[in-house]
């Protein structure tokens, strides 16, 4: 009996794209929801084109209630009954309540080499600080933002007339093969740590 993998996305959804396109033969887990906070988001038509159900809880109409959200967010899930939740350019802080109801069942990527760099503009705090190397972390989801166990991690170099944008591309390609990876090890019970190269 194959996983259950939900996958919640903000954006363009290339880190789900990577998932999915990955669950597939003698992967022991399987897409089965991509749900999305923003009914725009270009990754709900990916997902759809790729036949997994896919839909959005919009944020906004909840306001400040945080709760409100998230347990809309949550019954979404439960209808799918995933056994992991994948946090892929997910731009929505979860609140600790949340966080417990898929306590060690939850992976998120994040674009720096942990725990370098929590929160946004990860790239840019990079190159200011001078770094020579970049990249990216997949770790468990805790009620510590970007702070849960790294299970993995990819590096890049930083050139010399590198934007954030030029270094997001490139660590964005790591990200693509490093969630995957992490995520196969993941859903078999194995926590070894991952670190590409
Ligand atoms: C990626 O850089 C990811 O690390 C960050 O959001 C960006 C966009 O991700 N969390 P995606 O293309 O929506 O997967």
């Amino acid at each position: 009996m194959s996983k259950r993998v939900a996958v919640l996305i903000s954006g363009g959804g290339s880190n789900m794209v990577a998932l999915a396109n990955s669950m597939t033969g003698d992967h022991p887990a399987r897409p089965v929801l991509v749900v999305s906070n923003d009914p725009k988001s270009a990754g709900l038509d990916k997902a759809r084109d790729l036949g997994i159900a896919a839909s959005a809880i919009d944020h906004r109409p909840f306001g400040r209630d945080r709760e409100g959200f998230e347990a809309a967010l949550h019954a979404r899930l439960l209808e799918a009954g995933p056994d992991v939740l994948c946090l892929a350019g997910f731009m929505r802080i979860l609140s600790s309540g949340f966080v417990e109801q898929w306590r060690g069942r939850m992976l998120n990527i994040h674009p720096s080499l942990l725990p370098k760099y929590k929160g946004l503009d990860t790239h840019r705090r990079a190159i200011e600080n001078g770094d020579k190397q970049a990249g990216c972390s997949v770790h468990e989801v805790t009620a510590d933002l970007d702070g849960g166990p790294v299970l993995g991690q990819a590096r890049v170099p930083v050139l010399p007339d590198d934007t954030p944008e030029t270094l997001a591309a490139r660590v964005l390609v790591q990200e693509h093969r490093l969630y995957p990876a992490v995520l196969r090890r993941f859903v078999s019970g194995d926590r070894r740590r991952i670190d590409l190269v």
